[in-house]
């Protein structure tokens, strides 16, 4: 596997996951689609990311025939933007949050969205990974997200000079991983995002899909993404899908 095949730069766009996805067909394996600025850059659960113009890096790679799970998939884009936030700042400590974040001090600064594309016949063809990375937004914008989030010029008082430098070098970092991957099996990723889990043996809150909440332990990661969590009675519950944060001691 090599690196990018292409890459599409776009002025604005709504958002680079929603044209990949749109624009799937015409577009080679390993096609990078950035954009300047979204108008209504899309993130996990029908949430908004935000995506003022140029100071931030919003991608979205195409991957064909993409054999893996949804869940792998976001490991590569995860450690992909971990990476090269390391490149660019490296006494930056940073880490990976179940299911996909990337978080430096406890705010967001990177987050990745991957959806399924489907053939005319409702086949697989192929997996969109949409990574946004908060590189010289201000403090104030920032502020106005309503979540915790952070962004490299926030935390090193140094701007990323070339956002699209920044920007392909990590869709180059994701087509590497995506390499090792095929090569070695997916495990190998599955090793590193565990040994970058910010979440590994700490006790956590979570919050599944329908409301409920389950406490436990972080036990581990299983292959398929889940989380595996054990709680005060001893039992391993395994959490596919939903929101967690670390319990205050
Ligand atoms: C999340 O943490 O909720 C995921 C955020 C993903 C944002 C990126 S920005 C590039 C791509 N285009 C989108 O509309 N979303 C993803």
């Amino acid at each position: 596997m090599g690196g990018l095949v292409e890459t599409v730069w776009l002025d604005e766009i709504d958002s680079t996951n929603s044209y990949a996805l749109n624009n799937f067909d015409f577009f080679a394996s390993g096609t990078l689609v950035v954009a300047r600025r979204q108008s209504m850059g899309r993130g996990r659960k029908g949430r908004s990311w935000a995506s003022p113009p140029d100071v931030n890096s919003y991608a979205s790679l195409i991957l064909k025939g993409f054999k893996f799970l949804p869940a792998q998939a976001s490991w590569i884009g995860s450690l992909a933007a971990l990476e090269t936030i390391r490149q660019s700042a490296p006494r930056l400590g940073v880490s990976v949050k179940w299911p996909n974040d990337v978080l430096c001090g406890g705010r967001k600064i990177a987050g990745v969205l991957c959806e399924g594309k489907f053939d005319s016949r409702r086949k697989p063809a192929g997996i969109v990974i949409g990574v946004g990375v908060n590189l010289n937004m201000d403090a104030k914008s920032l502020a106005a997200i309503g979540k915790p989030a952070t962004s490299i010029l926030v935390e090193t008082g140094e701007p990323v000079q070339d956002v699209g430098g920044f920007t392909l070098r990590l869709g180059e970092e994701a087509m590497r991983l995506y390499g090792l991957a095929l090569s070695e099996g997916v495990a190998s990723l599955h090793k590193t995002w565990k040994s970058e889990n910010m979440l590994q043996g700490r006790d956590v809150e979570a919050v599944l899909d329908d409301g409920s909440a389950i406490s436990g332990r972080v036990e581990d990661l299983s292959l398929d993404g889940s989380l595996l969590l054990r709680t005060a009675s001893g039992i391993l519950r395994s959490i596919r899908s939903g929101e967690v944060s670390i319990r205050p001691v």
